[in-house]
């Protein structure tokens, strides 16, 4: 069985992730200091991002995981968000980061953010591994902590997938998809 798509060249190396992470921990770390976080990984994308960025934060931190769908098989947001697994903790009174793979329309993180403010957290931050400015659908939609900006390709690897695959990959890479070719 061969994966679907064709793999293009490495966007983002594995060198570049490794100091992307630094950056943002050491920015976490200083904005939270003395405090306690609850960072909230967004399943699945999110899964080795979280991993990697949690080993490097100085402050106390615990984790808990969301999985939303958005988009299901396809490769654009339908703008309608259904929570697949809720958060085991109660987040209110507490400071929570939200810890997303990338954000592209922002709809996602919009939608998740209205309902999480409702359950009264002391602070809320967003904290994206990957961000496609040039996609926002949503208006002044402030990510808190961003790693690394990218243009507007499909990319898969350190977490994304397409259609499941590719989360594997240690790096980033664009692909090219069936459909366009
Ligand atoms: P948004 O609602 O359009 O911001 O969608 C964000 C979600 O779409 C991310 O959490 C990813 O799961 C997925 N996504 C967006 N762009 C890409 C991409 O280039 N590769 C893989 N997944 C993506
Ligand atoms: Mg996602």
């Amino acid at each position: 069985m061969t994966r679907p798509g064709e793999l293009g060249d490495v966007l983002i190396s594995e060198a570049e992730i490794r100091a992307m992470i630094r950056r943002i921990a050491d920015e976490i770390s200083n904005d939270y200091a003395g405090r306690e976080v609850l960072l909230v990984g967004v399943l699945k994308g999110a899964f080795m991002f979280m991993a990697d960025l949690v080993r490097e934060l100085k402050v106390a931190s615990q984790v808990d995981f969301m999985a939303v769908s958005s988009y299901g098989k396809e490769t654009k947001s339908s703008g309608v968000v259904r929570i697949l697994k809720d958060l085991d903790e109660d987040i209110t009174g507490r400071h929570v980061i939200i810890v997303e793979d990338i954000i592209d329309s922002g709809l996602t993180w919009s939608k998740l953010r209205e309902l999480l403010l409702t359950r009264g957290p002391a602070s809320l931050a967003l904290c994206a591994a990957f961000d496609k400015p040039s996609r926002r659908k949503v208006a002044n939609l402030k990510v808190d902590y961003t790693g690394l900006e990218i243009p507007d390709a499909f990319i898969v690897g350190y977490g994304l997938d397409y259609q499941g695959f590719y989360r594997d990959l240690p790096d980033v890479r664009t692909l090219r998809l069936e459909a366009e070719n």
